[in-house]
């Protein structure tokens, strides 16, 4: 048996550790082998692999970003994308497929298994935005970092008496910025499930500022959006997926603020630092575990299956069901972190 594997979409901390958790229990547990496409799809369109064995992903567990590499190619913008990528696979004699992305490369996994092509995926993003498992590794370590950098931005707004705006990833779901806003004890945290009201930020940092507190902090969602008609913003290009390029959005607000208030604000935009570096214990382990279960999937040919956590068991759900819904934060949590806020 011969499988492949590829990483899709934004990278992430903990895709290396499911590469060698494969590699670890397809080579010596089945004896199988493994090839690894570079560039996510764009590998397999263009045929690029290489063989993963297990004396070449060892030390990988701890290291960041992927082998692999990845890219954002979308196999369905392309003439017959689902036909061609079937026939590279065949034409390199992989038997399954190990597709380890978003919604966007699950996406493709999903189209591939609806045609019959032998795909087992496995849920990554550090937004944890997707609604079949509960969690994806990667998000604990942004959340990590996320809340490490707003603990240092605190002493430093806490010296100058400043607002800081913080910016973080989070394009439909604002999860990275309340959990690392409550863990840091933000002041505002705006997300994009619940479009906000720049009057109503400044009153609330008015009423801090009025009980003594000389600075405060704000955590924006690099996909927190204004209300209709309260505040303008501006639009980026796109990419392949149709996704909007994001990163802005906590600029407009400190001007906003400061403007509004006459509060001196800066802002930090943490943007790729939290996809980057060494994952959490939680992550490695969380990622190890994803990688095993998806090759006792293709072990059992179990396919078109991704693997997910619940109720910390790791079990198999449709890969359809994988990416049909995003996975928001609660209103409940934004009600439990608003308490802190003003
Ligand atoms: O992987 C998801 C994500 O982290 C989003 O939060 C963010 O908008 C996007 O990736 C940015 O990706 P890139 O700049 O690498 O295309």
């Amino acid at each position: 048996m011969r499988i492949g594997m590829l990483t899709g979409g934004g990278d992430c901390p903990g895709l290396n550790a499911v590469i060698r958790a494969v590699v670890r229990k397809a080579v010596d547990g089945h004896g199988w082998e493994v090839l690894g496409f570079r560039y996510g799809w764009r590998g397999v369109l263009e045929r690029q692999y290489v063989e993963l064995t297990v004396a070449g992903t060892r030390g990988i567990l701890p290291r960041g970003g992927t082998i692999l590499g990845s890219s954002r190619t979308n196999p369905l913008k392309e003439p017959d994308g689902v036909e061609r990528c079937r026939a590279a696979l065949t034409e390199v004699g992989v038997d399954a497929l190990v597709a380890i992305g978003g919604e966007d490369t699950l996406g493709v996994a999903a189209r591939l298994a609806e045609a019959g092509v032998a795909v087992v995926g496995v849920p990554k993003t550090i937004d944890n935005d997707l609604s079949a498992t509960e969690v994806t590794f990667g998000f604990h370590t942004a959340v990590q970092t996320a809340t490490d950098a707003l603990d240092r931005l605190h002493t430093t707004a806490e010296s100058h008496d400043r607002v800081m705006v913080v910016e973080v990833m989070g394009r439909h779901a604002g999860w990275i910025a309340v959990t690392a806003g409550m863990a840091s004890g933000a002041d505002v945290i705006l997300v994009p499930e619940r479009p906000f009201d720049i009057d109503e930020v400044c009153e609330q940092l008015r009423r801090r500022h009025a009980r003594g507190a000389g600075f405060s902090i704000v955590v924006v969602a690099e996909g927190a959006t204004p209300k209709a008609g309260t505040m303008a913003t501006l639009s980026g290009e796109r990419d392949e997926f149709g996704h909007v390029r994001l990163g802005g959005i906590g600029a407009q607000v400190t001007d906003e603020i400061r403007a509004r208030t006459g509060y001196d604000a800066r802002v930090t935009i943490l943007g790729h630092v939290l996809r980057g570096g060494t994952p959490t214990a939680y992550d490695r382990v969380l990622a190890t575990r994803f990688g095993l279960a998806a090759v006792d999937a293709i072990a059992d040919r179990d396919f078109g299956t991704m693997v997910a956590l619940r109720c910390g068991d790791v079990v198999r759900v449709p890969l359809g069901a994988a990416v049909a819904e995003l996975r928001t934060v609660p209103p409940s949590l934004l009600e439990e972190a608003a308490v802190f806020f003003g």
